[in-house]
């Protein structure tokens, strides 16, 4: 198990620079097969997610070469084998290969996906946009076969602007025969940015980035270089870690306005912010800090994702914040930790109430997944004496090098093996 240490109260300043979108990268790895050439992506973060990813794609003989930061992908010579559940248990995203081998193959074989335990997590929209294409779904033991003599272009409305499921129907959709619609599409950059990838080898994608996607089908897609924009999740942790104990902390590679919903609340907190085309300077974490109320809401609303970071920050505010959970049910795990470190929190159906301001101090706490991880590196960061997160590994699925990161800006930090 990875563990990580952390001697916390001490000031950050410096610079830190964003990796590649996480999110977009784990759609962008199986969205590549669809291309009967080769496609090159680069600025692809280091983080186990990707390897698990690779990982798949050499079970299905697609050549792969990595270098830094860039992938270079040929699936000229795969074959389209049933994914084990070995291999998709290890992340959500591996659902993204149901669509692309649709798509390619008219032919699917593969387990449920895993991922972090932050809901129910179902992939109803996802096959009932497939079923919607022409193609057939069974499951028999979690596994799940989809297959189609031919796909044909259709209108899909989602129930729920699903990511996954917009971006699993653009992947099966891409090569169908006519033209599909998807309306009340999810709206997220990861979206454009595999749509815009998609685009470049020949897709005919308009619309992505609205609510209603269109998609002319194509029969061949041919090579390209494409790459993956800055990770607004890890820009938006960044940036809360400066708030909490930053001085002039630089987050550099950023796109504003990705993030602008958390950057309006960190203004009505009272803190100081330099925002400028390509970064985020925290100038200082004021004293005392005004309490606010969050909603998470699809994109451009509060990101989920963010929402356990930026509980942490809402300890330090004066007075009583609300956090709204309306993306995710399970995703508050990281409360008793927080508690645990001396915050004050409540949770009741959906909703936190955070009574702060309150001192933390260093103690054991766990990950219990990706988010609620980087909330506990936040917590680590800012209380007094030493912090010990154990089954750090969800943090390594979604942040490149943290612990070097933060080291740069002057954190004491280390992770070790136990
Ligand atoms: C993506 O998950 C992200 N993951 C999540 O990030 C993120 O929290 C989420 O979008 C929302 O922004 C990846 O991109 C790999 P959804 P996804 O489908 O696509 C329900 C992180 O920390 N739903 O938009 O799985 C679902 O239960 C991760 O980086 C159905 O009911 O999310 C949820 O309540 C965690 N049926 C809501 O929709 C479906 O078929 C939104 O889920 C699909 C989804």
């Amino acid at each position: 198990m990875k563990v990580i240490e952390i001697e916390g109260a001490r000031q950050l300043s410096g610079a830190i620079r964003i990796s590649g979108a996480k999110n977009a990268t784990v759609a962008l790895i199986p969205a590549a097969i669809l291309t009967d050439e080769e496609a090159t992506i680069c600025n692809v973060p280091e983080i186990t997610d990707t390897d698990a990813l690779c990982d798949i794609l050499k079970q299905l003989s697609v050549n792969v070469n990595r270098s830094t930061e860039s992938l270079v992908i040929n699936p000229q010579n795969m074959k389209n084998v049933e994914i084990k559940e070995e291999y998709s248990k290890k992340l959500r995203a591996s659902y993204y290969f149901m669509g692309a081998l649709l798509g390619k193959f008219k032919k699917v074989v593969m387990h449920f996906p895993g991922g972090c335990s932050i809901g129910a997590r179902p992939i109803d929209l996802h096959l009932k946009g497939f079923e919607a294409l022409g193609a057939k779904v069974t499951n028999e033991k979690n596994k799940y076969t989809v297959e189609a003599k031919e796909l044909r272009g259709a209108n899909i409305y989602l129930d729920i602007a699903s990511v996954g499921a917009t971006i699993n129907i653009m992947l099966a959709a891409v090569k169908a025969k006519g033209t599909t619609i998807i309306d009340n599409a999810a709206k997220e950059p990861e979206i454009v940015n595999v749509a815009t990838f998609l685009n470049l080898m020949g897709a005919k994608i308009t619309g992505a980035g609205t609510s209603t996607i269109k998609i002319e089908g194509v029969d061949r897609l041919g090579k390209c270089f494409h790459e993956v924009i800055p990770d607004r999740i890890e820009a938006g942790t960044y940036i809360i870690i400066g708030a909490l104990c930053g001085h002039n902390l630089k987050i550099d590679n950023v796109i504003p306005e990705h993030i602008d919903s958390l950057l309006s609340k960190l203004e009505e907190l009272g803190l100081h912010l330099e925002i400028g085309a390509d970064y985020v300077i925290v100038l200082d974490s004021p004293k005392e800090l005004k309490p606010t109320n969050i909603k998470t809401a699809v994109y451009p609303g509060f990101a989920t994702d963010l929402q356990q970071p930026f509980t942490v920050l809402l300890t330090r505010a004066n007075g009583k914040s609300k956090v709204e959970e309306t993306i995710w049910e399970n995703r508050f795990m990281h409360v008793p930790y927080l508690n645990k470190l001396g915050a004050n929190i409540t949770v009741k159906n959906q909703t936190a109430i955070v009574q702060g301001p309150t001192e933390l101090k260093g103690c054991e706490v766990v990950a219990t997944d990706l988010r609620a991880g980087a909330a506990m590196v936040a917590a680590g960061l800012l209380a007094e004496g030493k912090t010990t997160i154990t089954n750090a590994e969800h943090i390594l699925r979604g942040y490149e090098q943290i612990v070097e990161k933060l080291k740069s800006v002057g954190a004491k930090i280390v992770i070790k093996e136990i």
